[in-house]
């Protein structure tokens, strides 16, 4: 049996204790996790999946130490220099979701043409979750939704699930269909938690810098093998 797979989305975890084993410092682990998302958007890519949605940072991850979070944004202003080019080639539209006022101003505007450049591209939507958290995502849809009513836009019997959707950052993309965890660890950390009411999830002890195409084969046949009810029987 096959079940439909549009969206993975993964929560990229274990880098720090990546590079411990290795008796490297943090940072070391974040720039092999950062070669790891290479690898595993074009094998998402390649495989045909149309979304593919990662936590690369989330809100509570500001309160690390200074060091460690100006080397993940350094890392992340490079790689949205860099990798502009190669996700033309490959036809993906790029998507952040997560609270931009945050962010560096230089990053933001990085991130907006990146947005742009790519926005009329059809082969993979890759959404990266950076300064991410979910209920702050469902407050401010919750606001949105609220100031609509207000102005008369939108009757209280309108809001469904659908229209509420729409708020959210994640609007137009699809619920995810699998959520993987990588590192061993079993929670959400505040990740997508109105979009996996009924996502299947996977969780496995290997550390996000040595994830593989070949494993996220592997784990999307379990997730194949897999009898998703919905709530039926
Ligand atoms: C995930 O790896 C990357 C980010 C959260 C930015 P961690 O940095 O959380 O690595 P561990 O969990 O400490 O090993
Ligand atoms: C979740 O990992 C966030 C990202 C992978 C970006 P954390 O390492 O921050 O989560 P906790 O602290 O273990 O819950
Ligand atoms: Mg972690």
């Amino acid at each position: 049996m096959t079940n439909t797979l549009k969206h993975i989305a993964i929560i990229m975890d274990g880098n720090g204790r990546w590079a411990q084993k290795r008796g490297l410092p943090r940072s070391a682990g974040h720039k092999k996790g950062a070669e790891t998302l290479q690898e595993i958007a074009k094998a998402a890519a390649d495989m045909g999946i149309e979304c593919l949605t990662v936590y690369a940072f989330s809100t509570e991850n500001w309160k690390r130490s200074k060091d460690e979070v100006d080397y993940l944004m350094n890392l992340l202003r490079q790689y949205l220099k860099s990798e502009l080019k190669e996700i033309q080639e490959r036809g993906a539209r790029i998507r952040f979701i997560g609270e931009r006022k945050m962010l560096d101003a230089d990053i933001v505007a990085q991130m907006e043409h990146i947005e742009r450049e790519t926005e009329n591209n059809d082969k993979l939507t890759f959404c990266v979750a950076l300064s991410y958290g979910s209920r702050a995502e469902i407050i401010a849809a919750a606001r949105q939704a609220a100031e609509e009513i207000t102005a008369g836009r939108l009757k209280p019997d309108q809001l469904t699930e659908d229209v509420f959707s729409g708020f959210l950052y994640t609007a137009g993309i699809p619920d995810p269909d699998l959520v993987i965890r990588t590192s061993g660890e079993q929670r959400l950390s505040n990740y997508l938690l109105w979009q996996i009411a009924y996502s299947e999830f996977y969780f496995t002890p290997t550390l996000w810098p040595d994830f593989s195409a070949d494993e996220l084969k592997s784990i999307i046949a379990d997730f194949n093998s897999r009898e998703r009810r919905y709530g039926k029987i």
